[in-house]
């Protein structure tokens, strides 16, 4: 029964620490390979065939919606996933950026200023500064860029032409020969975000042909650890950063309509579009706010407290949100079949994750958890003291062989079980009880000279 899974669970969970130090494979410190295919939509997981990616999924542990942080783009959910931090806090609030104290600007092709990325602390920072630990990245965002003076051991520029087997190549070696240790490495691969951009994710014929190369991509991957050695020691999180939604030409929402381009500084474009006024705030918001039925304009001051986006310089005075599928445009700006950046609370913006390896149960699925959630649960499983972050624990920890939990069905399970039970003990005394009272020598005559049925009485 139940309660003496737990009682067992109680008992050893006191012993199981004391194993570890034996010389059981527990006591190799642990590692971490963090991957991100960008992109990769939850939904796709459900819509294409992936049979090497449910091959690692049947023996690890599926979190089928992982909610993003709003925006829902690349730079910044890379950095929420490695920070724990919501956009606000952790200071990368778009892929194009603006500071009105510095005047510097940030984006995907100027990115390596570490002024943009030192607000916060990423994992593979607080890794390498443990003794004897190292770290290694093959293009995650940020991981080329010395951040607090400090980047990983090993790591490669950004080019997005070396291909996905040398950045595998690489991390593959380091994960495996490198003294100290790499105890956390991450791999950022471009797919399938670029093919969700060109042909949209309605396309089916085209995405079902990417998404079979990043099935492969992940077959490649699983090979290559299981050659080395790594495959039984090394827990992998397979996750990605948005999702992706079909957009359209008849879904256009033009601002050069609704505002004169020499009033405002537009800092970032579409889906969330970023405004610095040179005119009058107020006389600018005024312009935007019945410009289109299809996109919310917000103060900076208005922002709904729900995206967790106010609190930095770096958001812009005046932000616009498109809904889902529409594209903020200008008159001469070109339009992508597919795009992210909307509401994070749209099912359709959010990523998946998949993670496998001995921190991890087996065959164990979860509806959903925050992006946020996934750094603390990382620094549990290399041992590392978390910074502050907006990550919750308790969100993960079914998915850790170490921690025990309680399923909200499982305890609403038990609460009506125990419950039935009483009400039919109960139910069992009162009829006793009645039967005892009752007359026992003319129960049977009353019964049968009576049309009522007794008990309902
Ligand atoms: C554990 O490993 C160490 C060296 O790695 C060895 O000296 C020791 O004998 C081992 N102990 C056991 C119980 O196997
Ligand atoms: C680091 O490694 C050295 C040499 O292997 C060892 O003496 C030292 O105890 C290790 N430190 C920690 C904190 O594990
Ligand atoms: C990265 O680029 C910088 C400057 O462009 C260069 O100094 C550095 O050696 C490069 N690092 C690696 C690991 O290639
Ligand atoms: C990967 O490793 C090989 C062999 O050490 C090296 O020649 C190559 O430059 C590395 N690739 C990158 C992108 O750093
Ligand atoms: C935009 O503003 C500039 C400067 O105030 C003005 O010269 C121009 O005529 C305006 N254009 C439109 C289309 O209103
Ligand atoms: C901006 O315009 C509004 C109304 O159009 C006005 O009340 C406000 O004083 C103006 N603000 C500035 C700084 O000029
Ligand atoms: C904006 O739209 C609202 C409702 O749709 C309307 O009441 C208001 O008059 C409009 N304002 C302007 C300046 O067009
Ligand atoms: C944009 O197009 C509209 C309508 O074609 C035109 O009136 C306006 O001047 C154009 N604005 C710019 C900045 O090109
Ligand atoms: C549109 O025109 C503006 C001003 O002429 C220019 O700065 C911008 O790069 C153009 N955008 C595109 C997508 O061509
Ligand atoms: C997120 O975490 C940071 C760091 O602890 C904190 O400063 C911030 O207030 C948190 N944000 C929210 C919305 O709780
Ligand atoms: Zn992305």
């Amino acid at each position: 029964t139940f309660n003496m899974k737990l009682l067992v669970i109680l008992l050893f969970s006191g012993l199981i620490p004391a194993c570890r130090g034996s010389n059981s494979s527990y006591s190799l410190p642990p590692k971490l390979l963090l991957v991100s295919f960008d992109g990769f939509r939850a939904d796709y997981l459900q819509n294409y065939e992936f049979p090497h990616l449910q091959n690692f999924i049947k023996e690890g542990v599926l979190v089928e919606h992982v909610k993003n942080v709003f925006i829902t783009k690349t730079f910044p959910n890379h950095y929420s996933i490695v920070t724990g931090l919501y956009e606000e806090s952790h200071g990368i609030v778009a892929n194009s950026m603006y500071d009105v104290i510095t005047k510097k600007y940030f984006s995907d092709f100027n990115d390596r200023d570490p002024f943009w990325w030192n607000e916060a602390v990423p994992i593979w920072v607080t890794n390498e500064l443990q003794e004897n630990r190292s770290s290694a990245a093959a293009m995650w965002p940020g991981t080329d860029i010395p951040i607090h003076n400090t980047t990983p051991s090993y790591f490669m520029n950004y080019s997005s032409s070396v291909s996905f087997k040398e950045r595998l190549n690489n991390i593959t070696m380091w994960l495996s020969n490198s003294n100290p240790p790499v105890t956390f490495a991450a791999l950022y691969w471009e797919e399938p975000d670029a093919s969700g951009h060109k042909y949209g994710p309605e396309d089916k014929e085209n995405m079902r042909r990417v998404l079979k190369e990043i099935d492969d991509l992940i077959g490649d991957l699983v090979h290559k650890l299981k050659m080395l050695g790594l495959w039984e020691n090394l827990n992998v999180i397979i996750t990605s950063d948005h999702g992706m939604t079909q957009c359209s030409k008849e879904r256009l929402i033009n601002l050069d309509i609704c505002l004169n381009r020499s009033d405002y500084t537009l800092i970032d474009l579409t889906p969330v579009a970023a405004i610095l006024p040179k005119i009058n705030k107020t006389e600018v918001y005024n312009k935007l706010k019945n410009c289109s039925s299809h996109m919310n304009v917000y103060l900076k001051e208005d922002i709904p407290a729900r995206f967790h986006y106010q609190h930095n310089d770096r958001i812009q005075p005046i932000i616009l949100v498109a809904d889902e599928g529409w594209t903020i445009v200008l008159n001469n700006s070109s339009l992508k079949l597919g795009d992210h950046g909307y509401d994070n609370s749209l099912s359709s913006m959010h990523p998946f994750l998949a993670a496998h390896g001995p921190a991890f149960h087996k065959g164990y699925k979860q509806c959903t958890i925050d992006s946020v959630d996934i750094y603390p649960m990382m620094c549990h499983i290399l041992g590392l003291k978390p910074h502050p972050n907006n990550g919750t624990f308790g969100h993960i920890q079914c998915l850790l062989v170490d921690q025990w939990c309680i399923r909200l069905p499982e305890a609403i399970g038990i609460v009506f079980g125990v419950l039935l039970i009483l009400t039919i003990l109960t139910c069992l005394f009162i009829i006793m009880q009645n039967r005892l009272s009752a007359p026992q020598p003319f129960s049977r005559l009353q019964l049968q000279e009576d049309d009522d049925d007794p008990l309902i009485d």
